[in-house]
């Protein structure tokens, strides 16, 4: 099979609250031995696009307290096109825990999207000490979660 082939049914794209927070094209300085992108790259992406969305509602500082879940499910290859969607799942008092999904365009199949990656992570405000702060409730809707 060629390794341009898709053996997986192309993935509609998400067309609810789940924003489009990051597009990015690895690169060969990041892949591993098997010349797929290193899944520790791919890690950090989600990580800086998981951060958007928290980054609106916390007002200042924040910080990466978990990776809940984190699913590789197709690799990713250089010249992909990736498409970061992430939409907020929980908010606690100090923490905002969201959802990033993981498309990717493939280099020779533009337009056609195959869900990649999927993962849940949760970030902290915390003050100017480093310590978890409360996230400012004043008029604070979040699209698509309920309570
Ligand atoms: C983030 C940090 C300030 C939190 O401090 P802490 O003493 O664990 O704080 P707390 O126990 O009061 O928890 C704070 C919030 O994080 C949540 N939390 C803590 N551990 C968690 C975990 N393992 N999974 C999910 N949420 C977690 C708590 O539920 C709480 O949220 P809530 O107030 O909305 O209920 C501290 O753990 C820290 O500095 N970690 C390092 C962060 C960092 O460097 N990240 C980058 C990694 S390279």
């Amino acid at each position: 099979m060629s390794r341009e082939t898709n053996p997986r049914p192309e993935t509609p794209l998400p067309k609810d609250h789940r924003e489009l927070v990051l597009k990015v094209i690895p690169m060969p300085a990041d892949t591993n031995g098997n010349g797929d992108i290193f899944g520790g790259w791919v890690m950090a992406q989600v990580d800086l696009a998981g951060a958007v969305l928290p980054a609106r509602y916390v007002r200042g500082r924040m910080a990466t307290v978990a990776v809940n879940q984190f699913i590789f499910k197709q690799p990713v290859r250089v010249g992909d096109i990736l498409s970061f969607f992430s939409h907020v799942t929980r908010v606690g008092n100090t923490s905002i825990t969201v959802q990033v999904e993981v498309f990717a365009e493939r280099f020779s199949a533009q337009g056609q999207y195959v869900k990649v990656t999927e993962a849940s992570l949760t970030y902290v405000a915390i003050d100017r000490e480093g310590r978890p702060r409360p996230i400012p409730k004043d008029g604070l809707t979040i699209p698509g979660l309920s309570g």
